[in-house]
C-alpha cells in the first residue's frame, strides 16, 4: 500500500461521514416561492412552459398558499397577469387600489397574517409595451418611471406586502421607494433590490406566464449585460447606500460568481433569483428522461446556496418542501 497521509476520500466514504462533513445544507426556510395570480375565480391554469407551475384565480390561489404553509413554506413573491385591456401606456392599474393585485395582498395578508409576502414592483405586467419602465419614442424614461414606481410601491405597502421587489432595473429606485416608504410611515417595509439583474434568455417563460413580453425592442438599456461583474459592484454599492434590505442576483445559476462576488463585498443578506428559464430546462430534460428532474433540483439549490446565497427564489419551492416531508 502506498503511504498516503492525505486521502481525502476517508471522508466520503460512507453516508453517515458525508453528512457529518457536509458543508452547506438548503432548507425549506431559505426558500420563496414565486406565484402567479390572475384573475376571476376557480382558475388553475398551467404555464405550458413551466410544467406543474400555474396561474391561480385569487380563490385558489389562497388555497395554494395554505398548502405550501403546510409544507413549511412562508415566503411568497406574487405576480399578476393582467388581461391586456388592463394595460396602458402609464401602468395606471399598478395603483389601482380596488384592482386585482393589491386587493389580492389585502387577501393574502387577512387570511395568512403571518406569511411574509413579497411583491413585485415594476411596469411590466401593466404596461401596453411591455417594458418595465415608461416607452417614449422607443426610449425607456429612467426619472418619469421613478413617480410611478413609488405610487405603485406605496399601494402595495399600504395593502399589507412585507417585502417590495423592486425588479425593473432603473437607476435610483431604491432611494427613490425608500423614501416614499419613509415619508409615509411604512418604516418597517422592506425593499429586496433586483440589484444584478441581467438582461437574460432565461427569463422566457415567466414572460409566457404573465404575457409580458416587450412588445418592441429589449431590456438591454436597464437589465445588465450578461458579461459584466464589476458593473454589479457598482449597482450593488449604490442599492446598499440607498436602503436595500437584501440584494438579489438574476437568473442564479450562471451567475454563481456573481452571487460570490456580492456576498464577499457586501454584510446584506444576498438572494438568487432562480429563474422560470432555469426550471423550465430541468422539467424539459426530466419529462425527456434525460435527467433525474429531482437531482438536478436538489443539486442547483445547493450549489447556489453554496455560491453564496441566503435566501433563494424558485420556482422549486414546493417540490422541494415536498420532497423533504416525504423523507
Ligand atoms: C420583470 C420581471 C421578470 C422576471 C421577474 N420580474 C422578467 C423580465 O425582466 O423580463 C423574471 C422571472 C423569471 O424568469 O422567473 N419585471
Amino acid at each position: 500500500m502506498t503511504n498516503l497521509p492525505h486521502r481525502p476520500r476517508r471522508n466520503r466514504k460512507s453516508q453517515v461521514i458525508r453528512d457529518l462533513v457536509q458543508e452547506t445544507h438548503v432548507t425549506t426556510s431559505d426558500l420563496i416561492f414565486p406565484i402567479f395570480l390572475t384573475s376571476g375565480f376557480n382558475k388553475k391554469i398551467e404555464v405550458s412552459s413551466m410544467p406543474g407551475i400555474f396561474r391561480f384565480s385569487l380563490d385558489f390561489l389562497l388555497d395554494e398558499i395554505n398548502e405550501c404553509k403546510s409544507l413549511g413554506i412562508n415566503t411568497f413573491d406574487l405576480f399578476p397577469h393582467y388581461q391586456e385591456s388592463k394595460k396602458d401606456k402609464f401602468a395606471k392599474e399598478s395603483y389601482n387600489e380596488e384592482g386585482m393585485y393589491l386587493n389580492a395582498i389585502k387577501e393574502i395578508k387577512r387570511n395568512f397574517p403571518d406569511v411574509c409576502l413579497m411583491t413585485d414592483v415594476a411596469m411590466d405586467p401593466y404596461s401596453s409595451d411591455g417594458h418595465d419602465g415608461l416607452v417614449d419614442n422607443g426610449k425607456i424614461l429612467n426619472d418619469e418611471t421613478l413617480e410611478i414606481l413609488g405610487k405603485m410601491s406605496l399601494a402595495q405597502a399600504k395593502a399589507g406586502a412585507d417585502i417590495l421587489g423592486p425588479s425593473d432595473m432603473m437607476d435610483g429606485r431604491v432611494g427613490y421607494i425608500r423614501n416614499v416608504l419613509d415619508e409615509n410611515g411604512f418604516t418597517e417595509t422592506s425593499i429586496m433590490s433586483y440589484t444584478a439583474k441581467y438582461a437574460s434568455a432565461f427569463y422566457g417563460p415567466f414572460r409566457d406566464a404573465l404575457d409580458s413580453a416587450p412588445k418592441t425592442g429589449d431590456k438591454k438599456t436597464y437589465q445588465m449585460n450578461p458579461a459584466n461583474s464589476r458593473e454589479a459592484l457598482l449597482e450593488a454599492g449604490l442599492d446598499a447606500a440607498e436602503g436595500a434590505d437584501f440584494l438579489m442576483v438574476k437568473p442564479a445559476l450562471a451567475y454563481l460568481d456573481i452571487i460570490k462576488l456580492l456576498k464577499d463585498n457586501f454584510t446584506l443578506p444576498i438572494a438568487a433569483y432562480h429563474v422560470s428559464g432555469e426550471y423550465a430546462m430541468i422539467k424539459a430534460a426530466a419529462q425527456n428522461g434525460w435527467l433525474d428532474g429531482t437531482s438536478a433540483m436538489n443539486e442547483s439549490l445547493l450549489c447556489i446556496k453554496r455560491a453564496g446565497a441566503d435566501v433563494i427564489l424558485t420556482y422549486f419551492a414546493k417540490e422541494f418542501a415536498s420532497n423533504l416531508k416525504q423523507i
